[in-house]
């Protein structure tokens, strides 16, 4: 041992080397391991949740608002299409036919799409906790963000719910009557 000082240097540094190399494999090992975990988890996490985020996509949901919408729409004196004959006959009066709703049937036309289940985070009808901090920002904020739509924290309101052919007073009741104010 004592005889071979030369040597003992050299061969200490290999043993050292040896020791990191393997030391930084199992690290590495370790590595893709948690990695391929990961893989998996997330897919597995993704089979429960993706089905849920196509529902919840604004297009997704306005275009389920428009299948589920009234049957019978009031055609304004403008509209070519269906209007027609009875258009000629009553061009005045048909503006004013168009009945003001009252909020509970503009939220159930037009605002249960998303706020009825809260897709898309949207604040559910008669969810007190989810109103109060929204309500504490003003009426007047709240009204504003329900006109012409916002981008919060927890996803899109469309402008008017996406029924930009509503009065701004029906959206208006419509937001009194769902933040229970
Ligand atoms: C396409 C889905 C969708 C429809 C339809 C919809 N909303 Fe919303 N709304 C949302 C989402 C999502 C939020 C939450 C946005 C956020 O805070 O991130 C929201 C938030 C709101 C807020 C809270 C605004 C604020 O400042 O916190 C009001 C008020 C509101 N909606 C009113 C309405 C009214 C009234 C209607 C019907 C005329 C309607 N919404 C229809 C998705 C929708």
């Amino acid at each position: 041992m004592s005889t071979q000082p030369h040597t003992a240097g050299p061969s200490q540094d290999q043993d050292h080397d040896q020791q990191f190399f393997n030391l930084f494999m199992v690290v590495i090992g370790a590595l893709i391991g948690v990695t391929i975990f990961l893989i998996f988890l997330a897919r597995s996490i993704a089979t429960d949740s993706q089905l849920a985020w196509v529902k919840e996509d604004p297009a997704y949901a306005t275009a389920v608002a428009e299948r589920i919408k009234p049957a019978g729409q009031v055609t304004l004196p403008g509209d070519e299409a269906a209007a027609g004959a009875v258009a000629m006959a009553v061009p005045e009066a048909a503006a004013p036919v168009a009945a003001k709703l009252t909020g509970e049937q503009v939220y159930n036309t037009a605002c249960f799409a998303c706020h009825g289940a809260g897709v898309g985070g949207a604040p559910k009808l008669g969810d007190a906790a989810a109103w109060k901090p929204r309500v504490a920002q003003g009426v007047a904020t709240l009204n504003k963000h329900a006109l012409e739509g916002f981008q919060g924290q927890a996803g899109v309101m469309p402008a008017k719910g996406g029924r930009v052919d509503l009065s701004d007073d029906e959206i208006i009741a419509a937001v009194r009557f769902m933040s229970g104010g």
